[in-house]
């Protein structure tokens, strides 16, 4: 069975850890803060590359030097680049999807209309990835630098949605360098008469997207970081959430013959769980559960105290192993335990 997609393949050493918790915990506690210091970051054209919906892999994480379990890596400068999604105010914006595409090493994207993948683009390479921010608003990607192409200095793509949204906004980060082509010459367009980068006419938000690649502490191979923080020109709303809804969730086969199904928790939210009569024989009944992998299978629903990540365990299998979870707003019709 193939292991499910890890948000966090990017080892972080101790230093650098520590370092994201102070940023962290700093922009949570002071909201707010810095704030007159913030550059809106100015939204660019997306490009022509976005890849299509057939070429995006199904190892869409934010790791892409790594596909899939490849044993190769992709070719390139392995570049760790992270930061925070943050309002106008300096304020962390929760559930923002972070989108990162970009060319390989040799300047070949991912993207083809006559193909899965554009052929040339290198087989290792992942090409796009995505990150979903939690509440400190930080997302964090693994990566090559970017390959050189006709027309265009060096530049990474980026797309996000802010949650409850369904547009993306886009935008390009450059390197603060000369671009040298692989062969070693300058390559003929530079940050300045890019046709992207040359034309945010703003000069401190045109400076804040050309970032400074710095070497990784304590690594000899050459991996190279940098912070970038994307910050919003408005201030993203809250998305309510749906009035009820339902999210069809795989059950996990735990030791002792339970499924553990884990879903997103809302505080003050009721959960139920549903056998699927499409995918199963259990009919569309309550089934019961428990909140641990051993414990009573005592409720038909639940009602979650906080946000966070809530496993219900039932001992009913699907046939294909899918189960709908219905969750309900605070206060509706909370049912009989
Ligand atoms: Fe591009």
């Amino acid at each position: 069975m193939k292991t499910p997609p890890h948000l966090y393949h990017i080892p972080l050493s101790r230093r650098r850890l520590l370092r994201s918790m102070a940023v962290a915990s700093a922009g949570f506690t002071l909201p707010g803060f810095l704030a007159e210091a913030l550059t809106i970051s100015p939204t660019v054209t997306q490009g022509p590359y976005y890849p299509l919906a057939r070429n995006i892999p199904l190892d869409k994480d934010n790791d892409l030097v790594r596909l899939n379990d490849n044993l190769t890596l992709a070719t390139g400068v392995v570049t760790y680049i992270n930061g925070r999604v943050l309002d106008a105010s300096g304020n962390p914006v929760r559930g923002a999807l972070v989108e990162l595409w970009h060319a390989d090493h040799e300047g070949d994207y991912l993207y083809s209309t006559s193909a899965a993948r554009n052929p040339a683009c290198d087989a290792a390479f992942a090409g796009f990835g995505q990150y979903l921010t939690g509440s400190d608003g930080r997302y964090r990607f693994r990566t090559i630098k970017a390959g050189l192409y006709q027309g265009r200095t060096r530049h990474f793509h980026w797309g996000v949605t802010f949650p409850g949204e369904l547009r993306r906004t886009t935008t390009q980060t450059g390197w603060n360098e000369v671009a040298y082509a692989v062969n070693g010459s300058v390559w003929p367009t530079q940050n300045s008469n890019d046709n992207v980068f040359g034309t945010i006419s703003n000069a401190e938000q045109r400076a804040s997207m050309l970032l400074n690649f710095t070497a990784v502490a304590g690594i000899s191979t050459g991996e190279v970081e940098a912070s970038w923080d994307y910050v919003v020109g408005r201030t993203p709303t809250e998305p309510t959430y749906p009035a009820g809804g339902s999210l069809v969730v795989s059950g996990m086969p735990m030791a002792g013959g339970r499924f553990r199904l884990r879903v997103p928790a809302y505080a003050g939210y009721s959960y139920e769980v549903y056998g699927n009569p499409t995918f199963a024989e259990l009919g569309w009944q309550a089934l019961p559960f428990g909140l641990t992998e051993t414990g009573a299978l005592d409720r038909h629903i639940h009602t979650a105290a906080a946000e966070g990540t809530l496993d219900l365990y039932v001992h009913l299998p699907a046939i294909k192993g899918f189960y709908t979870v219905s969750y309900r707003v605070p206060g509706a019709n909370t049912g009989t335990p």
